[in-house]
């Protein structure tokens, strides 16, 4: 990535970062390198990013362990979670991190090998509010952003009501075995819920029964919360009862943000509630919820929708002459601590080179110093826009940089 498309991901970046510290999330860094045996644990031994998708070989240490590049944030927090202790001194946490996760996938546009999540998570929360609250830092960032993205949701039940649903799809799996793909007859004893967002099966699925039928009394009026709370806060929710995720910890909210205009890879965030997780991987019942933010495809979000100006300077500088050169440096120094974006040019290009160059950067003025002004305490302040020089005192220079529009 580079140029604009860097540029889209240090925002993207940035925004989620001021979003979740808004919302009193502290930042946690966690390695890219674990255990292939705690993704498989957490993520899921049948889910596709462990199955097919994770770089993994043997350390070369005595125990020849196993180790993989993440393909995701979330076990490698819950790990450093429990690590900590915190499940059981301190479980109420908000996590956020941030960083390069890395998964074999078919490489297009939108979807790489090495991509970059941010991500937060919240821990010892289990009520809707919760999920709504995340939720809406979901938004926030989109609309921080500029991007129009919209919150698909679904509720995928418990460990109450989610055995009868994960029935009713193997039974329906079975029933329509000789028209579904190789992979879901694969799934429908391993994965059974994968049946319902498989790309080359999606008509079939249409009649395959939904979760939301199956919710228990608890699931159901989490869910109706959640939504509720959310609309009180201005995020619209429109469920898609095909919405499952891809990774196994899951319960009950499922969701993604899918922004406008980005075709096959448009899901630019996605999350859920993981209230077994942290007891599954060997700490205490404790709940779990929160997203990551795919920031490579933020970026291209961000370009298609034109939400990226390219970055100009406030003013690149000329110095013309050994002299001036020496006190152009110093110059520069102040009016960078300025918060202006100024660029020094190559003493050694002519004047007309180096206005040229001006140019092409999209420079709003150039500053020019030469002997003379430089013994006069002055500059020349070329509005290269408006093809007007005036003469500015050294000591004006800054103000009148600053209030050029
Ligand atoms: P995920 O949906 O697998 O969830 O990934 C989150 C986001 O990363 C996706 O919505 C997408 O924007 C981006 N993404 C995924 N794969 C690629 C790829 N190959 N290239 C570019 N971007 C990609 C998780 O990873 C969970 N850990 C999220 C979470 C946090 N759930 C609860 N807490």
């Amino acid at each position: 990535m580079i140029g604009a498309e860097a540029l889209g991901m240090s925002n993207a970046e940035a925004a989620a970062r001021e979003i979740a510290l808004r919302h009193n999330f502290t930042e946690i860094r966690i390695p890219a390198l674990e255990r292939v045996e705690l993704f498989a644990r957490s993520t899921g031994e049948t889910s596709d990013v462990v199955e097919k998708q994770m770089y993994s070989f043997l350390d070369r240490d005595e125990a020849e362990t196993a180790v993989a590049l993440r393909p995701e944030g979330t076990p490698g927090v819950v790990r450093a979670y429990i690590e900590a202790g915190l499940d059981r001194s301190a479980p109420e946490q908000r996590l956020f991190y941030s960083g390069p996760v890395f998964r074999r996938e078919r490489p297009q546009r939108g979807r790489y090998r090495q991509f970059y999540q941010f991500g937060v998570e919240v821990f010892g929360r289990a009520d809707p509010a919760c999920d709504a609250e995340i939720l809406v830092m979901g938004d926030e960032v989109c609309k921080m952003l500029g991007l129009a993205a919209a919150c698909t949701i679904n509720s995928i039940g418990d460990a109450v009501c989610r055995p009868a649903f994960r029935a009713a799809l193997v039974e329906w799996g079975r029933a329509n075995f000789d028209r579904l793909c190789e992979d879901c007859h694969n799934r429908i004893d391993r994965n059974p819920l994968r049946l319902l967002d498989c790309k080359i099966d999606a008509k079939l699925a249409e009649s395959a029964p939904s979760s939301l039928d199956y919710l228990c009394d608890d699931c159901r009026s989490h869910f109706e919360t959640v939504r509720r709370l959310a609309t009180a806060a201005g995020v619209e929710t429109t469920i898609n009862p095909r919405l499952v995720r891809g990774l196994d910890y899951y319960t009950r909210t499922a969701f993604e943000f899918i922004a406008e205009g980005l075709g096959a890879q448009s899901t630019v965030i996605g999350g859920g509630r993981y209230d077994g997780l942290v007891e599954a991987m060997g700490g205490a019942a404790v709940a779990g919820i929160g997203f990551g933010i795919g920031i490579d495809r933020m970026a291209l979000a961000l370009e298609a929708a034109k939400q990226l100006r390219p970055t100009m300077p406030d003013a690149v500088m000329i110095m013309l002459g050994d002299k001036a050169l020496a006190h152009g440096a110093a110059l520069a120094r102040t009016l960078h601590r300025e918060r202006l974006r100024i660029e020094t040019l190559s003493p050694e290009r002519k004047l007309k080179a180096l206005l040229a160059r001006a140019d092409k950067l999209g420079a709003r003025f150039a500053v020019i110093i030469g002997e003379d002004e430089l013994a006069r305490g002055v500059v020349q302040l070329r509005d290269l826009t408006l093809g007007k020089q005036r003469e500015v005192a050294e000591s004006e220079l800054a103000a009148a940089l600053a209030k050029s529009d």
